[in-house]
């Protein structure tokens, strides 16, 4: 077979991308190592960037989110016994963030390949990346007893944290920093009304917590857990009692609880490999970079990633012009770093670390008591988490 693109990974940014370059005729295969069953019965992220709702609209993939999605203007901070609000409209001029599940916008997306054709195989085993420094790179794959081959003139590496693309890069090429968390997110789906219309982030000594949503009957909470615990040390009734203790108590009071759909841990993990570019091979989204799920970065930075590769792909191919190719590397961790610094600052921010001094604790509550006295500050919290311009 041959392509122009070959993608790796079918999660939201090889998806994302892979329809957004057949819209402009630019064909490409992706290969996705799970059922899409598998895909979708992952629960993770939830907060979408204005940017990113708006490549899903170029994607002619907005028609659902635009629906169901909520506009969120604003979320609460709850520390020390207050629950002070951070006025994202007021502070950026306007602007806000779209609540869609991650699972919703995935499916939007698979749907979408399918009503147009696009090719996305599934259940590919053992893709390898081959050649990436030639004019002619290709991947090989199997399917049951088939090998195959497709050759490709770039391959983009959307496979995410634990993929292919980025291992297939030299060790003495890449440069990897990382940053561990000590603890995880608990993370529980229930279908009850939120106990906010709006998010609130709190910061309790037992630990963070995040009451969160996909909609008006399905809530999202996460509390902060130990590495060492496991989901099966977690009942639903265990679950509900800690996550009260962490609220204020109006909060805690007014919390509908219910059973658990889905209940996970997520270590939290700050993580950049650069450059994102090696011969042909790009790299996009988690196979790049990870950051702690506070302040809701992740999927955003994946986005940001498809949002220079698909520009940098359409004005190679369309316009003959390789400037943004050989600039995506740098530009993509530019804005990358800025959500790893971002992200870092609400992790710590937030969280009881097991280790921390007294002189910790002092500075995270100045740090929140600054942040509520001073405009700036908010200003500077609130571009940041409806995301810097791209
Ligand atoms: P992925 O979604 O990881 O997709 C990569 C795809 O590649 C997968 O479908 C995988 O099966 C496939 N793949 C892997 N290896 C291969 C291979 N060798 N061959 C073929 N295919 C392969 N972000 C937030 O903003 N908020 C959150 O609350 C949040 N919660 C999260 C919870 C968890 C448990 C995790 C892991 C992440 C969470 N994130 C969250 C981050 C967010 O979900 C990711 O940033 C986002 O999924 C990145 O999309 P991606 O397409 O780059 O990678
Ligand atoms: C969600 C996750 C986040 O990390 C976050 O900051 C906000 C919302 C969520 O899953 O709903």
């Amino acid at each position: 077979m041959k392509t122009k693109v070959g993608i790796i990974g079918g999660g939201p940014s090889g998806l994302l991308l892979s329809q957004l370059l057949h819209l402009k005729g630019i064909d490409n295969i992706l290969l996705e190592r799970h059922s899409r069953d598998y895909v979708l019965g992952r629960i993770r992220a939830g907060v979408l960037e204005h940017g990113f709702a708006e490549l899903m609209r170029e994607a002619q993939c907005g028609e659902r989110m635009d629906r169901e999605g909520e506009i969120h203007e604003g979320f609460y901070i709850a520390h020390d016994g207050a629950r002070d609000r951070v006025d994202l409209h007021k502070y950026t001029g306007g602007n806000s963030v779209v609540v869609y599940g991650q699972t919703e916008l995935t499916r939007d997306l698979y749907e979408a390949r399918d009503k147009m054709g696009g090719a996305v195989i599934h259940e590919a085993q053992d893709v390898t990346p081959h050649d990436l420094k030639s004019d002619a790179p290709y991947l090989t794959y199997r399917l049951g007893d088939e090998q195959h081959r497709i050759d490709c003139d770039y391959i983009i590496g959307a496979d995410g944290f634990h993929g292919v693309s980025r291992k297939s890069i030299p060790k003495d090429v890449l440069k990897e920093y990382e940053k561990v968390y000590p603890f995880g997110w608990l993370g529980v789906l229930s279908r009850t009304k939120p106990v906010s219309p709006e998010l609130i982030y709190a910061k309790h000594e037992r630990g963070f917590a995040l009451c969160s949503l996909r909609s008006q009957v399905l809530s999202r909470y996460y509390i902060q857990v130990p590495l060492t615990d496991s989901v099966e040390d977690w009942s639903d009734e265990a679950f509900w009692d800690e996550l009260k203790m962490r609220l204020p108590q109006d909060v805690a009071e007014g919390l509908i609880t219910g059973p658990s759909i889905e209940k996970s841990i997520a270590p939290l993990r700050s993580f950049v490999a650069e450059p994102m570019r090696y011969g042909n091979l790009f790299l996009a989204g988690d196979a790049a970079h990870i950051v702690p799920p506070t302040g809701a970065r992740g999927l955003n930075s994946a986005a940001s990633d498809i949002y220079y590769l698909y520009h940098a792909l359409v004005d190679h191919y369309q316009n003959g012009d390789d400037a943004g190719l050989e600039n995506y590397s740098a530009k993509a961790l530019a804005r990358v770093w800025k959500a790893q610094r971002f992200s870092w600052w609400m992790t710590t921010l937030l969280h009881t670390f097991p280790d921390s001094i007294d002189y910790d604790k002092r500075l995270q509550q100045t740090d929140l008591e600054y942040l509520f006295s001073s405009e700036a500050a908010q200003t500077s919290l609130a571009e940041n988490y409806v995301g810097l311009p791209f």
